[in-house]
């Protein structure tokens, strides 16, 4: 297991969902959120996948957490087949989810504890540990008692990221993890993925929509559309591959050129067909989802997510993903 010289090694990852009757419109049933993937992390990098909505960031992160399965490719984690060995392989990594669940009436240390719990480690054991954890992102510990909910966005997305490194996971696999949080918290967070970075000696695989995010923490950038990565390389090298005259084009002016349309065009374009989508899953069934939360945007994709809650109530999977079994975000 410790032999490969790869934090992550994925072969032509393809991952199709159902689509709703009302996108049936080509023929075909299926729609292809992954499209042949392929891609490494080296031990202790920084890869960052850079995608606008609905470009696969998201199924790409549940199917090497093994959450989902994909229908063709590999996956290796430290070598290690994660199809065959998910038990294995799910001891070596954590995600952290853009809208990470927990169970908002209770505390930031209950949460804490209950994550460890699903980790297999007992109280006694927990209690030093997240001590430890949350002196080091700066966290009051005398905060750690209050309920969740009366934390801010910037404090929680820390305490999901503390929740990640209860078992110091080798391989942290952080699918937004600032998005949406006000300009300081989200320096702070990406400070403290920094500090994780450099104290846990992790390899970390970080999607997000911020070209600037991408650029000041990622050792390499790939750049991911309809499934697919269509480059990858450090940001610099990506930008001279680019280049058409004196200056260096920014990354968003990279996106531009390899792509052909704008970051802001192509989130727009996937805007409009998510919002189809929610309104033909609404006119399809009425009521909705079941009240369980998953993470990503609600925009009425039911298929897939009962396949991902039975991966975790089968694995205990992720404390994350084990919040969101409970139903409780
Ligand atoms: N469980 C599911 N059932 C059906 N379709 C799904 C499911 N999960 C994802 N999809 C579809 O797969 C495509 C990729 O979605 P995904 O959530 O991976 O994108 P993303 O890049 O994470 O987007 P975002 O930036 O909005 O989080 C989208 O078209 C989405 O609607
Ligand atoms: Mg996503």
């Amino acid at each position: 297991m410790e032999t490969s010289s790869h934090a992550l090694e994925i072969h032509g990852a393809v991952k199709a969902f159902k689509k709703s009757k009302a996108e049936r419109k080509d023929g075909t049933g299926l729609a292809k959120a992954l499209d042949g993937v392929s891609l490494t992390v080296g031990r202790g990098e920084i890869v960052g996948i850079l995608g606008p909505n609905g470009s696969g960031k998201s199924t790409l992160v549940r199917v090497i957490s093994t959450l989902i399965l994909p229908d063709a490719g590999t996956i290796e984690v430290f070598g290690l087949d994660a199809l065959k060995h998910q038990k294995a392989v799910q001891r070596t990594m954590n995600r952290v989810s853009v809208e990470a669940s927990f169970f908002k009436k209770m505390s930031a240390l209950e949460n804490l504890l209950y994550g460890s719990k699903l980790y297999g480690m007992t109280g006694s054991e927990a209690r030093p540990r997240i001590k430890e954890i949350l002196a080091n992102i700066g966290f009051d510990y005398a905060r750690a008692g209050e309920p969740m909910e009366n934390l801010s966005r910037g404090m929680q997305q820390k305490i999901a990221l503390a929740r990640a490194l209860l078992t110091s996971p080798m391989l942290m696999l952080l699918d937004e993890p600032t998005t949406g949080l006000a300009p300081r918290s989200k320096k702070e967070v990406q400070a403290f993925i920094r500090q994780i970075h450099g104290s846990h000696d992790s390899s970390v695989l970080l999607c997000t929509h911020d070209m600037a995010e991408a650029e000041d923490l990622c050792d390499r950038v790939g750049i991911m559309l309809d499934g697919q990565i269509i480059e990858m390389d450090r940001p610099e090298a990506l930008k001279r591959r680019y280049q058409t005259d004196g200056d260096l084009p920014t990354l968003e002016q990279v996106f531009m050129a390899a792509t052909g349309k704008s970051f802001e065009e192509a989130e727009d374009e996937e805007g409009r067909k998510a919002q189809a989508r929610a309104a033909a899953a609404k006119r399809a069934d009425g009521h909705g989802t079941d009240g369980i939360a998953p993470d990503g945007p609600a925009d009425g994709r039911g298929d897939g997510h009962g396949d991902e809650r039975r991966a975790v109530i089968a694995s205990g999977a992720t404390a994350d993903a084990g919040a969101e079994h409970a139903g409780v975000r």
